[in-house]
C-alpha cells in the first residue's frame, strides 16, 4: 500500500517505523522539514516530501497531528477526494485530561465535514504511541486492538488491512459517528496511563464470552 503519514511526532514516527517494517511504501510530511527528514532517514525506503507532493500516490493518508491542526494539515496536502484518511486524533484539553468536543459530534466527524470527498476512518486513537511503536502485539501472543469507525466499507477495509499488516487485531466499531464513543475511550486510556499511573504500555480491547455459545 502507498501510505502518507502527516506528522513527525510520537504517532507519526511510530507509524513510519511499523508501516515500513510491514513492507508498505511510506511517505512522510510534516511542518518541520528537519524532523520530517530525520524520521524518514531512520527507516530505509521512507520518503520525506513537502506537503504539496505528499498525497500524489497515496492510497491511504494518516493524519497524526494534534486535532486542532488536523484540518489545516489535511488541506495543505491538496486534493483528498476519494482517498482514505485515517484520523488518529483525540480532541484533548491542554492538560490531556478532558475532551474539547463530544456527545453530539467528534473530531472525526468535524474533520470529515471540513475535508469533503475524503473517506475518513477513525482508528488508532486508543493506541498509545509507545504501543504502536512496539508493534501490534504485546509479545505474549495477545494482539492490540484497533477500533475502526467509518461510513464506507472500502475505507474501513483499507484501514483494517493496514492495521493487520502491522500485527494488530481490529474491531469494527460502526459508522463514523461512533467516533463519539472512541474518543472518550481514548480519554479513559489516557487517564489510566497517566492519571492512574498504569503507564503507556496499555490498550483497551473487547472480549467475547466463549461460554455464551
Ligand atoms: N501520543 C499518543 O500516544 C497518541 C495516541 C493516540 C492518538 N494520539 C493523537 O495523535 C495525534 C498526534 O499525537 P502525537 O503525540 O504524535 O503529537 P506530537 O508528538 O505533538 O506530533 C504532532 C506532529 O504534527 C505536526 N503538525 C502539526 N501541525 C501540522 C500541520 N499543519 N501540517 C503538518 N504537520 C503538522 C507537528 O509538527 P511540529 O513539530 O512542527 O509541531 C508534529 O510533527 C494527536 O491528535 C493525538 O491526540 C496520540
Amino acid at each position: 500500500m502507498n501510505i502518507t503519514v502527516i506528522g513527525a511526532g510520537n504517532m507519526g514516527s511510530a507509524f513510519v517505523k511499523q508501516l515500513s517494517r510491514a513492507g508498505h511504501q511510506v511517505t512522510i510530511t510534516a511542518r518541520d522539514w528537519r524532523k520530517t527528514e530525520a524520521v524518514a532517514a531512520a527507516h530505509p525506503g521512507v520518503k520525506a516530501v513537502s506537503p504539496e507532493r505528499a498525497v500524489e500516490h497515496a492510497d491511504v493518508v494518516i493524519v497524526a497531528t494534534p486535532y486542532d491542526d488536523a484540518v489545516n494539515a489535511l488541506r495543505s496536502v491538496g486534493d483528498l477526494k476519494g482517498k482514505v484518511v485515517i484520523d488518529v486524533t483525540n480532541p484533548l484539553t491542554p492538560d490531556y485530561m478532558g475532551l474539547t468536543l463530544g456527545h453530539a459530534t467528534s473530531a472525526a466527524e468535524e474533520i470529515a465535514k471540513a475535508v469533503p470527498g475524503a473517506d475518513v476512518v477513525k482508528a488508532f486513537n486508543t493506541v498509545f504511541a509507545q504501543v504502536l511503536s512496539a508493534g501490534g502485539d504485546f509479545g505474549d501472543g495477545r494482539k492490540v486492538t484497533v477500533f475502526l469507525a467509518g461510513d464506507s466499507k472500502p475505507g474501513k477495509d483499507q484501514a483494517r488491512a493496514l492495521a493487520e499488516s502491522m500485527g494488530f487485531v481490529t474491531v469494527d466499531a460502526g459508522g463514523l459517528s461512533n467516533a463519539r464513543y472512541l474518543e472518550p475511550l481514548a480519554g479513559l486510556n489516557i487517564y489510566l496511563g497517566y492519571g492512574a499511573g498504569l503507564g503507556t504500555h496499555i490498550a483497551p480491547s473487547w472480549m467475547q464470552d466463549a461460554r455464551a455459545g
